[in-house]
């Protein structure tokens, strides 16, 4: 097959499809592939659809259980714990943010931690949720030993990403979010996928040298931390707010998401209601007062236009929303294999 450009209700009716013959329960289905989709259309491919694969591999080999039957446990008027069961991770994440912003709107804050969860995809989406809700929010995820610490040559600390969503009344909210590693290892499973060579400085070898090779990266290799020491701090503490506090496992013992075993991923997430401390008009005010002045800074030569955190993915998904999806060949392929064994023949336009 070769690569296409795909509208993205024409894929997301694909993906439900796969869910749902999977065994999912229709809702549960909608909101996997509104994710996955969602992801693609931000521009966040590494966590999309190209996901597909790994996804259903694990729900074939029963390393993940279908449905979405957590439980809640040392539950607050502000907080709980969701056990996940091992439920798919981005129906547990959705739950988790979900409950937090309920929680927040009763009581000003809300915080959920999630254990025996998996992988949870793009934290933008939580974010997201919560400052739609008109709530600040704080969402970080541990993910499998990938960054060795400062220092180190051997993966101990997830890319554990932490993102944050903040309310505002332009179009669209501040969603800020990052792998503490330079690129989420996601991307570099990407190039690796597509044939293609990564930059210097993302990764480097087992033996702590620098490499342009995905596959000497994946080798025993490890991503580098963004900004060094302090990406390495950051993986640190997300890894205590995802694992430690929850009950989730941590680092090493953190299971794989490509090989045949359970993976206890930890979710965390913090909201709170933005007019804690001032009346939402006063606090969106503010916020448009300092968006506007962060816009007007002097521009360094060469540079057109400064973006806020998480824009460009908001002006990339309206601009696929009109060209649609770029799916590579490698990724088509995988998703024409996915969708043969439930008997599904892809279509693309
Ligand atoms: N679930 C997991 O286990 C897991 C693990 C790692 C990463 N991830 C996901 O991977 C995705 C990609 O992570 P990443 O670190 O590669 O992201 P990235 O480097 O593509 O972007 C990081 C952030 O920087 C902002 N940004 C980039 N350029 C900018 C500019 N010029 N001006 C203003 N802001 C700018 C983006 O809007 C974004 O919010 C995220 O969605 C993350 O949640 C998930």
């Amino acid at each position: 097959m070769t690569a296409v450009r795909v509208q993205h209700d024409v894929l997301q009716r694909l993906i439900h499809n796969i869910f749902l013959n999977a065994g999912f329960e229709e809702e549960d289905s909608k909101t996997l592939a509104d994710h996955l989709v969602l992801a693609n259309l931000r521009g966040i491919d590494s966590h999309g659809v190209s996901r597909m694969k790994t996804y259903m591999d694990r729900v074939r080999t029963g390393m993940i259980n279908v449905g979405n039957h957590y439980t809640v446990h040392n539950e607050y008027a502000s907080s709980c714990l969701l056990d996940g069961k091992n439920h798919m991770g981005i129906l547990l994440a959705t739950e988790g943010i979900r409950i937090a912003v309920e929680k927040a709107e009763k009581t000003g804050i809300g915080m959920v931690g999630i254990r025996q969860s998996n992988h949870c995809g793009m934290l933008a989406d939580y974010v997201k949720y919560a400052a739609d809700h008109d709530c600040v929010a704080l969402a970080v995820t541990n993910s499998p030993s990938s960054i060795a610490p400062w220092g180190g040559k051997e993966a101990f600390f997830g890319t554990n990403p932490f993102a944050y969503g903040i309310p505002t009344r332009e179009e669209y909210p501040i969603v800020f979010d990052m792998a503490t590693s330079v690129v989420a290892r996601g991307k570099i499973r990407l190039a690796q996928k597509n044939n293609m060579k990564i930059p210097i400085g993302w990764a480097v070898s087992k033996d702590g040298e620098p490499t342009d090779d995905p596959n000497v990266a994946l080798d025993g290799g490890t991503v580098l931390p963004v900004g060094g020491p302090k990406g390495y701090g950051l993986a640190f503490f997300v890894e205590v707010l995802s694992s430690i506090l929850t009950g989730a496992s941590f680092g090493p013992h953190l299971g794989s998401l490509y090989l045949n075993e359970q993976q206890d991923v930890g979710q965390y997430f913090l909201v709170f209601k933005a007019d804690l401390f001032t009346d939402m008009d006063t606090f969106k005010t503010r916020m448009s007062q300092m968006i506007e002045e962060v816009k007007a800074n002097p521009r360094i030569e060469g540079i057109e236009r400064i973006y806020l955190p998480g824009e460009l993915e908001f002006i990339q998904k309206e601009k696929r929303e009109k060209e649609g999806i770029p799916l590579s060949a490698a990724v088509v392929d995988e998703l024409e294999e996915v969708a043969s064994l439930y008997g599904i023949i892809p279509s693309f336009v």
